[in-house]
């Protein structure tokens, strides 16, 4: 179960109130809540929970002293990866300022995830009372918070899922051409050389006939075993996928993979020395 810790300034209680209403919804949503007001909560804790939201009034168009102070001594704990919002309370006026700015302004720079934009409670007076029906719309936000974790963690698991197979997808092809190019390029190998073979060689015969002959034949013998092989894999593999065990058991991979470089090596030998001594 996520947690979510609400963390509140209030001279009045009003703040406090809305904090509670906040926490009453995410709760509903299906969260762990803890609340605390900044002065009683020790910082080294914001490390158990995945949400925080930290709310206070609005004090001379800003937040309180209490809540800056508070702000500048969470701005150096590492907070890793977790959701953030802010709140305040504040009066109906057009030049009431804002303190959850400034909050907003912190929870970005310790790098948490805004999960809501700012959420404000307007009182009628600096002593209070809050707007009538306050509770349940923040009850309301609440809630929407903690559906919005639900969802978020349910898209990032659909994500992954999707990732993953994906990245099946492509193994799954990868594996299948590297079987195609090791069954596949040697058994080309194998058709040229004996192509080769029953013609009498090509001109590095003519020079050096034993040498010729030998790489000739290695690479009858070695793409002729390895295609053979390759082949029989990808069949064995397209048939049933999980045969990689009985593959794995066989050591048809690795012999395939040591044969297929030494047949791809020889014919690459054998191309250098045809450039060099027909070619030049
Ligand atoms: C010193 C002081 C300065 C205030 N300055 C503002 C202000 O600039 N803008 C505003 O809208 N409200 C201002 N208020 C009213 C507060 O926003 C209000 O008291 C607060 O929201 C009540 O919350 P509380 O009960 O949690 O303290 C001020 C209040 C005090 C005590």
């Amino acid at each position: 179960m996520k947690k979510a810790i609400i963390l509140y300034d209030s001279v009045y209680g009003n703040t406090k109130k809305v904090a509670m209403s906040l926490s009453r919804g995410l709760e509903a949503g299906g969260l762990y809540v803890d609340s605390s007001s900044i002065q009683n909560f020790d910082i080294v804790k914001l490390e158990n929970y995945d949400i925080i939201g930290i709310g206070g009034p609005t004090h001379f168009h800003g937040a309180s002293k209490q809540m800056k102070l508070f702000l500048n001594r969470i701005r150096h704990v590492k907070i890793g990866n977790k959701y953030g919002f802010a709140f305040e309370t504040k009066t109906d006026f057009r030049l009431a300022g804002s303190a959850a700015k400034r909050i907003m302004r912190y929870l970005k720079k310790m790098k948490l995830k805004i999960i809501h934009s700012i959420i404000t409670g307007i009182v009628f007076d600096k002593e209070g009372p809050l707007q009538e029906s306050t509770s349940d719309m923040m009850e309301q936000v609440g809630l929407n918070i903690s559906d919005k974790i639900n969802n978020s963690n349910t898209q990032k698991d659909i994500n992954q899922k999707i990732k993953n197979l994906k990245n099946s997808n492509i193994n799954l092809y990868l594996n299948r051409l590297k079987w195609v190019l090791l069954g596949g390029g040697p058994i080309f190998f194998f058709v040229r050389a004996f192509y080769l073979a029953s013609t009498g060689g090509d001109c590095f015969g003519t020079i050096n006939p034993i040498f010729s002959w030998f790489l000739l034949s290695s690479e009858i013998s070695l793409s002729g075993m390895v295609g053979v092989a390759g082949i029989s894999g990808l069949i064995l593999w397209k048939r049933k996928a999980n045969q990689m065990e009985t593959l794995k058991k066989l050591n048809l991979r690795k012999i395939v993979l040591f044969g297929g470089s030494t047949t791809y090596m020889v014919h690459f030998i054998r191309v250098v020395i045809w450039i060099m001594l027909c070619v030049i």
